[in-house]
Parts: C-alpha cells; sequence; structure tokens
C-alpha cells in the first residue's frame, strides 16, 4: 500500500502575518520537484491564519490550524470554531499536540471531542500523540500512545477514521534536538497502525502516520523511508522555507 507523504509545519508561536505570507512564496518557490508529489501543509497561528489561506490559493501549500474548540460557537471566550477555520481556508486542524497536553490541559476526551468538530466542519484532523521520558524509560510507550490512540478516536466510524492523520510525536523529541532512532519511530508507528486495523479494519493501510519530533534535513529522508512512517509533523525546522523543503523533498527518497 503506498500512501502519499504528509508533511506538515507546525509554527507554533512564531511569526506575524506578513512573515507567514512572504513564507507561502518563498516555500512554493522552493519545492521543486515535490509539488504535487508530497501533500504538504503549514499550521500558522490563528492571527495568521486567512492571509496564509490567501496567499496559498493556487500553490500546491494547504494550510492547518494549531488547534481548536469541540463547540460550534457560544461563551468561550479566547476559542475558535472549527467553522470558523473552515471559512477562513483552512483544511486541516491539529488536536491533541503535546504542548496543549502539558501545558493548556488537554485531555484525551477533549481530544475526541475536537476531532468530531473537525470532522462535522469538513476539515481534516491531525490527532498528535507521544509519550513522556518518564513513560518511556518505565517500558510504557505502547501503553501511554495505545490509550490516546483508542481514546481519541473512539467511536469513530471507518469512513471518519479514514480522513484523518495520526501524528506520533514522542514529547523527548520535540524541541530538544534529540530524534527517535528510526527503529524507535517505526515500532511506535507500526503498533498505531495495528490499533487502527482493530477499530477500523479495511481503511488503516491508508491513514498516514506522521513523525514529528525534532525532524530536520538532516535526518528526515531516513525517518520517512520506514515502512509505517508516512511524513513529519515539523516545529523548529519549518520556520525557514528553503530548510522546510528539503524535508518535503525527503519524502521523495
Ligand atoms: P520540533 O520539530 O521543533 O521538535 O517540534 C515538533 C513538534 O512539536 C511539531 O508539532
Amino acid at each position: 500500500m503506498t500512501r502519499r507523504k504528509f508533511v506538515c509545519g507546525n509554527w507554533k508561536m512564531h511569526k506575524t502575518v506578513a512573515e507567514a505570507v512572504a513564507f507561502v512564496k518563498e516555500l512554493e518557490a522552493a519545492l521543486g520537484e515535490a509539488k504535487g508529489k508530497v501533500q504538504v501543509a503549514v499550521a500558522p497561528p490563528f492571527t495568521a491564519l486567512h492571509a496564509v489561506a490567501r496567499a496559498a490559493t493556487g500553490t500546491s501549500v494547504e494550510v492547518a490550524a494549531q488547534d481548536v474548540h469541540w463547540e460550534a460557537k457560544g461563551a468561550f471566550t479566547g476559542e475558535v470554531s472549527a467553522a470558523m477555520l473552515a471559512e477562513v481556508g483552512c483544511r486541516h486542524g491539529i488536536v491533541g499536540h503535546s504542548e496543549r497536553r502539558q501545558l493548556f490541559g488537554e485531555t484525551d476526551e477533549t481530544v475526541r471531542k475536537k476531532v468530531g468538530a473537525l470532522l462535522a466542519a469538513h476539515l481534516q484532523p491531525i490527532v498528535c500523540v507521544g509519550e513522556t521520558l518518564a513513560e518511556r524509560e518505565a517500558g510504557r510507550t505502547l501503553e501511554v500512545v495505545g490509550r490516546q490512540v483508542r481514546a481519541g478516536l473512539a467511536g469513530l466510524s471507518a469512513q471518519e477514521l479514514e480522513r484523518l492523520t495520526l501524528a506520533y510525536e514522542p514529547v523527548w523529541a520535540i524541541g530538544t534536538g534529540r530524534t527517535a532512532t528510526t527503529a524507535q519511530a517505526q515500532e511506535v508507528h507500526a503498533a498505531i497502525r495495528a490499533i487502527l486495523r482493530e477499530l477500523g479494519a479495511p481503511v488503516a493501510d491508508r491513514i498516514r502516520i506522521q513523525y514529528g519530533g525534532s525532524v530536520k534535513p538532516e535526518n528526515a529522508a531516513e525517518l520517512m523511508a520506514q515502512p509505517d512512517v508516512d511524513g513529519a509533523l515539523v516545529g523548529g525546522a519549518s520556520l525557514e522555507p528553503n530548510g522546510f523543503a528539503a524535508i518535503v523533498k525527503g519524502a521523495l527518497r
């Protein structure tokens, strides 16, 4: 089963509107041979989503939000709904990022609600899972990631599962320069795929599982060459267009 690779840049709290718009133009120019062959998205801060989506119209770059609220509307100060994201041109929504889990109270339950809200608004969820260093050292990686996947996707139909992407991001590899080895990544990706088979048997082989955590041009190709690594979710190294394009091109090798 060949799955088209999917590389998404998660900009976190970086870039003004002007910087974000300029980036899209430079990235499109730098993608070269990868254009159309690899699915590419960037996730700017909320403030830049509308302008980036406009700048990306007619290019091969798609737009993702970094988070979403699960309700459609209401008294939820500071929150943004899935329909609002769709209106400004988002196609994807990241949920369950470890920074949201650790710093902002995201739980498996809120992840599941957000996945439902994104699907209802015809957006494609990117669901992040990953263990902490303490959990890995205690031998609990597959248990923790398994729980996050099962709870985050509970009750979804095969058709709904097919519309989402998983992102395995070991917390100890995020922003640390310490990347998982290819063997560590492949082991967890294969375990996630096995759970997806249980949850939605026929579609499991079509669902992309991205790796995230200190992905850079030097290690991207090797990671994405693993049989169950179908792309990357890139933080720091997605902030500069040529470096990010080099990572995307790593998916072609
Ligand atoms: P880094 O690539 O900076 O390690 O961040 C990974 C990440 O959190 C992407 O969502």
